[in-house]
């Protein structure tokens, strides 16, 4: 696991922009896992911004949402289909995300995690971490080897969203997503977090046990894993003293 501390939010979202944008020069047609959240949207600017500028190209990769909603459409203000709309404005080789509106989430994810294997499985997913310690929608209490799943949401991942869907009561109670070993079998992971409000779950998911009470610290054996966090995400971390 390797940690790599920088100044502030726009210094995370500069650097992931430039291991997003490293991983597709090696390999154009590169497979990337993306998040949504509040957290990687100045990075997909970024992205945008080289794009334009005519100094990255993704039109030839792959993307694969990591997680979406449940029992919405996907023209829902809101939803993980909607961020994308919204945030990821560069061309893409293909797009795939989740169809919130799936009669059957827990067929529709697993479905989809198959049609990620078959595209040849992550060669970067990018993730960012909720305050419980989620990885995509891996709530607390997700084992190590779980699977792509439909999962009830967290009262906790419902608030963080309450102001995406203009309401707490308009949130989801449900969503689906890639489960840990899904994402463990990328060939390398980015987990992004900045501001002093992630500090305490970052620190629990790197200096605390490996638990599935906090999820993301059940990938840290992976051997390809980078943190990448601002001072304030790190400050509580051994390293950062
Ligand atoms: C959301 C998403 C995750 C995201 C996380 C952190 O609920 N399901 O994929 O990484 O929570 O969100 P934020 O970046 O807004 O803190």
């Amino acid at each position: 696991m390797s940690i790599e501390i920088v100044a502030d939010a726009p210094a995370v979202a500069t650097r992931a922009a430039d291991i997003i944008c490293a991983s597709v020069r090696a390999n154009p047609r590169a497979v990337l896992g993306l998040p949504t959240g509040g957290t990687p949207i100045a990075a997909y600017t970024e992205i945008a911004r080289r794009v334009a500028a005519g100094d990255a190209d993704l039109s030839r990769a792959t993307v694969f949402a990591v997680d979406e909603f449940a029992s919405a459409t996907a023209a829902t203000p809101g939803t993980n289909a909607d961020f994308f709309r919204r945030f990821v404005t560069f061309p893409l080789g293909a797009l795939h995300c989740p169809d919130p509106a799936a009669a059957d989430p827990d067929a529709h994810i697993r479905a989809f995690a198959a049609q990620l294997r078959a595209a040849g499985g992550c060669d970067l997913c990018v993730l960012g971490i909720g305050e419980n310690g989620h990885v995509a929608f891996n709530e607390p209490g997700s084992a190590r080897d779980s699977r792509a799943r439909a999962v009830a949401l967290t009262e906790t991942s419902r608030q963080a969203h309450a102001a995406n869907f203009g309401a707490i009561d308009r949130v989801p109670a449900r969503g689906m997503t890639l489960g840990i070993a899904d994402l463990a079998e990328s060939r390398s992971l980015l987990v992004l977090a900045h501001g002093a409000h992630k500090a305490a779950i970052v620190r629990a998911a790197i200096d605390g046990p490996a638990t599935p009470e906090v999820p993301a610290s059940l990938l840290r054996d992976h051997p390809h894993l980078t943190w990448l966090l601002d001072r304030a995400a790190a400050a509580d971390l051994a390293v950062s003293g």
